[in-house]
């Protein structure tokens, strides 16, 4: 008996599923997919290795597209006092909130951060998930985000998930430079960016374009000049406010534009217009209590791609789980199953200009995928807060260090 195969590549099939199906991997790449009897015939006539997974569900490996998992402390504190009623603005506005995760970010040593972003790493890759996007943006100093960002690499190295790290030089204003805002835009986006760029730490920026974070005309400055090295954009937009973002993000063909609880029609439209795919993040959504969901039938209905995340971050979402990502995604935000899954797989890779390459098991693309111990794929997103993982494969290697 073979597998199951969510391949989410489309098709007519929901889910783009092949039953009985089984799939052949040479080197780092997936080789072939077809039927299983056909695929053991061939294998047994060449003396193949094979492996029976016994008729469960096979998907791509999952991407989490968006996580701050690199950091100092938690925020545990905070969180109690916005349960007592404080708000994520008014601890922002006093000095809490991001400040806070930088003060511990830049006194954590590189391996202090190290072991605490590796259990986090684990916790997703339990999951299924082989490719993780990891910002930096808590040290908001030259130094501090370097660490993160090397540290985020590390990560990459150490495990046989995949990093992809975003340099996320506008995250809130640090406190030496409380006086200098225009100091503080110019070093990020000038001679900090470049470093980083040239040291080959990230593979994208990011800047948090809000009412209690960057303007429209900062956030421009920062992504004008990550165009001009070359390095591709995500934006933090609407999440408490609509302030333009979106538009912004879809100007400078930015590959993903995240949050957007709070997005406009003409923003809907622009990110339609450039491609660029709208990343959902119902943890925090969730964690921040708030109450109007992003547009979901806009977005579906002007054909922007929807991606789904965790948002690891110890402020909004101190969540280390994908799959209740994706089942608040449903639940929260009225996504279907598929649309779900689609997004943090196929949108996901696409959300990091990597869609040539994975998200979906296609013949050439990276044999990452996961293994399920599930009767259907809605399952996934259903099983609140259990773990229906039963393997994971990372370019061709079935590995259990998570
Ligand atoms: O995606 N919104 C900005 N950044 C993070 C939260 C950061 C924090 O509170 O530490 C987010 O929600
Ligand atoms: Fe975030």
């Amino acid at each position: 008996m073979g597998a199951h195969i969510a391949t989410m590549a489309g098709g007519a099939d929901p889910y783009g599923s092949i039953p009985n199906a089984a799939l052949a991997v040479k080197g780092e790449s997936i080789a072939w997919i077809g039927r299983a009897e056909e695929a053991m015939r061939a294998a047994s006539a060449r003396n193949i290795p094979q492996h029976d997974v016994r008729g469960r569900w096979m998907t791509p490996g999952l991407i989490d597209c968006h996580t701050h998992l690199v950091y100092g402390g938690n925020r545990v504190a905070e969180y109690e006092r916005r349960l007592g009623g404080a708000t994520y603005e008014e601890i922002a506005r006093a000095g809490g909130g991001i400040q806070s995760t930088v003060r511990a970010t830049r006194a954590a040593s590189a391996d202090e951060l190290r072991v605490s972003a590796l259990r986090r790493a684990r916790r997703l890759m339990s999951e299924g998930v082989t490719t993780i996007e990891i910002k930096s943006g808590y040290g908001l100093d030259l130094g501090a985000e370097r660490r993160m960002l090397e540290v985020a690499r590390g990560l990459g190295r150490e495990l046989p998930v995949s990093v992809r790290t975003t340099y996320l030089g506008l995250h809130a204003l640090p406190e030496e430079y409380r006086d200098d805002r225009r100091g503080f835009v110019d070093a990020a986006s000038g001679p900090w960016l470049e470093a980083i760029a040239a040291a080959g730490l990230a593979d994208a920026v990011d800047a948090f374009c809000e009412s209690i974070a960057f303007t429209v005309g900062e956030t421009e400055q920062f992504l004008a000049a990550a165009k001009r090295l070359g390095l591709p954009s995500h934006v933090h937009a609407g999440q408490l406010r609509d302030v333009g973002a979106a538009e912004l993000a879809a100007r400078y063909g930015a590959l993903s534009a995240d949050h957007l609880e709070c997005l406009s029609a003409a923003g809907t439209e622009a990110l339609a217009r450039s491609g660029t795919v709208a990343v959902l993040l119902p943890c925090a959504y969730f964690m921040l209590r708030q109450t109007a969901p992003p547009p979901v039938a806009l977005l579906r209905a002007a054909a922007v791609p929807l991606a789904v995340a965790t948002d690891c971050n110890p402020g909004t979402s101190p969540c280390t789980s994908i799959l209740l990502a994706l089942a608040m995604a449903c639940t929260s935000f009225g996504l279907t199953p598929e649309e779900a899954l689609g997004g943090a797989t196929r949108n996901a890779a696409r959300a990091l200009g990597l869609a040539a390459d994975r998200g979906t098991l296609e013949v050439g693309k990276r044999a990452d995928f996961a293994l399920w111990d599930i009767d259907r794929p809605a399952e996934l997103c259903y099983a609140l807060g259990a773990n229906p993982c039963a393997g994971v494969v990372y370019g061709g290697r079935l590995r259990n260090d998570s």
